[in-house]
């Protein structure tokens, strides 16, 4: 092997910065040539290839989004766009390929290699951490700290003037950042996909209504933005127990900002073991990086492709009666 190129996927997230700096400076001492692709698959059909050295990944470590950008490319799912993808990938004699992104990006690496032979290395990054296969995403630990320093604002309001606050974090399709955020803020309430039955109404107000009963003056309601939209949900909360509610959408302030020392290490390990596992491979292997049970690890695609990860239905429930 002896051309490689890395490109990210999806959403940002921060310590995708860290996770380029490994991969480049790895490959760099491994006497490889690197080279940086421009706008995740986008930027792939597009020919946005630029060859990469050490110092181009200088002063980016506590950088949060992407130095490479990122697009969603949905144009990738047809065969014949992606033909125009793979004769760029040969004109530039790339030999191995890593992608940086969520589960959608690892779908779309996972493709490149079943197509083309091109051995390639998936680097989980989200802060939804919803990927299959690896305990954590680069990005998810930083997200989960700007929701809790969020939470912690939002309960002296809350206190200060005897109210519910609804704090819509992000999370369209699953409850990851939600539960962890709420788990550790101190939550009333999580509200997240995964549990549907707990989502109505009656169920929320129960489990508020204990704790006013005890003598709570505030609560906090955490819900993922796939559950639903929080301004209604805190309209129904407000009639349901006849504490004023109030709410506050997060959005893509989870997404931005300087990545957490958890977030760069992830990145930093995940972009090296990335490039050490890629040069020993073979034509049509494609594997992830990840980290499982307390080791780093870097398993095969093809098993787990089409896996998805579950939340911990355990941490869940716990939050429930701590939360009383
Ligand atoms: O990166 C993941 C995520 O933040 C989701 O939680 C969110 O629903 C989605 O991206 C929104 O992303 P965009 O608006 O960039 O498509």
């Amino acid at each position: 092997m002896e051309r490689i190129a890395v490109l990210t996927t999806g959403g940002d997230a921060p310590g995708m910065n860290a996770a380029i700096r490994g991969v480049v400076r790895t490959a760099v001492a491994e006497g490889l040539q690197i080279f940086g692709i421009e706008e995740g698959y986008h930027g792939l059909l597009h020919n946005m290839f630029k060859p990469m050295d050490a110092a181009s990944v200088g002063g980016i470590i506590n950088k949060g989004g992407t130095i490479l950008r990122t697009v969603r490319c949905a144009d990738f799912h047809d065969p014949k766009v992606r033909k125009i993808a793979y004769d760029y990938l040969t004109d530039s004699k790339i030999d191995g390929l890593i992608s940086i992104g969520g589960d959608g990006s690892r779908k779309g690496l996972y493709t490149i290699t079943k197509e083309t032979g091109i051995p390639s290395v998936f680097i989980p990054a989200s802060i939804d951490n919803d990927v299959y296969g690896t305990d954590y995403t680069i990005g998810y630990d930083t997200a989960v700290n700007v929701g809790l320093e969020a939470i912690d604002k939002i309960r002296d309001t809350a206190a200060s003037h005897e109210r519910i606050f609804i704090v819509e974090v992000m999370g369209r399709e699953h409850g990851f950042l939600a539960l962890e955020i709420g788990l550790t803020g101190g939550a009333e309430a999580i509200l997240i996909p995964e549990f549907m039955k707990d989502l109505d109404i009656s169920s929320v107000a129960r489990a508020l209504n204990t704790g006013i009963k005890r003598g709570k003056n505030s609560s906090i309601v955490v819900m993922a933005e796939g559950v639903g939209h929080s301004a209604d949900y805190a309209k129904k909360i407000e009639k349901a127990t006849g504490m004023e509610t109030r709410y506050s959408v997060l959005g893509y302030i989870q997404r931005g900002g300087s990545p957490t020392a958890f977030s760069r290490k992830l990145g930093l390990t995940y972009g090296y073991s990335a490039v050490m596992n890629l040069k020993k491979m073979k034509k049509g292997e494609s594997k992830m990086v990840g980290f499982s049970g307390g080791n780093y690890i870097c398993v095969d695609l093809k098993p787990i492709i089409n896996r998805e990860k579950k939340v911990d239905s355990y941490l869940y429930n716990m939050n429930k009666i701590l939360s009383i």
